[in-house]
């Protein structure tokens, strides 16, 4: 990472709002805050979470065509679902221009904007944090945002569960595929200890 957070932080504004409509800028300031609340109750650092924020849907103002010229051009390597499913892709390309265009090499901060749209299995905490505020950013108006942020204070993977469970939940009803990930993080949290077949959330 060059300069500082702060000066880090003001550029990618200053792109967001060049490029971005007001509602989807509105959305990722709702992420960050969010992420940031969620990050308070753990040792998380905060500028890390906020600069994966303020990235996590940098490409989503590109085209179809872009995102795929994009990856192909630096070999970002896109398996059959996504190449179908192009709502996908803006998480990639996303951590390619964190680490190409600003110099971000963190992990935490890197896995956390790729894993925002479908999860995977072995999440950080950092990854967790985003992939729940992502959903429950207030400006979606979801119904269970404000109960999926309460979980998320004391149980950062009781949340994961919820909100994978309610992203599966749509997908199926809007007749999209599944992406084997979001399957396998479902799995994941719903498996680890389970001991009590009527209370799965309870049992980690
Ligand atoms: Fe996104
Ligand atoms: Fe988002």
């Amino acid at each position: 990472m060059t300069g500082t957070y702060r000066e880090l932080s003001g550029d990618i504004q200053d792109k967001l709002k060049a490029n971005l409509s007001a509602q989807r800028y509105k959305h990722i300031l709702g992420v960050e805050e969010t992420a940031l609340t969620i990050a308070s109750y753990y040792n998380l650092s905060p500028e890390k979470l906020s600069l994966a924020a303020l990235l996590h849907d940098f490409a989503k103002y590109y085209t179809v065509q872009e995102l795929m010229d994009y990856c192909h051009e630096e070999n970002i390597p896109l398996d059959p679902i996504e190449t179908d499913n192009h709502g996908l892709l803006h998480g990639k390309v996303a951590r390619s221009i964190a680490s190409k265009v600003y110099h971000i090499h963190d992990q935490d901060i890197l896995n956390a904007i790729t894993s925002h749209t479908t999860g995977r299995p072995d999440m950080s905490d950092y990854e967790k944090v985003l992939y729940v505020a992502d959903y429950c950013d207030p400006s979606r108006n979801l119904p269970s945002s404000a109960s999926i942020i309460e979980m998320a204070k004391t149980n950062l993977s009781k949340a994961v569960f919820q909100v994978v469970s309610e992203k599966l939940t749509y997908v199926i009803r809007c007749g999209k595929t599944i992406h084997p990930r979001s399957l396998e993080v479902y799995n994941r949290y719903l498996s680890p200890n389970f001991s009590d077949p009527t209370d799965p959330i309870d049992s980690y």
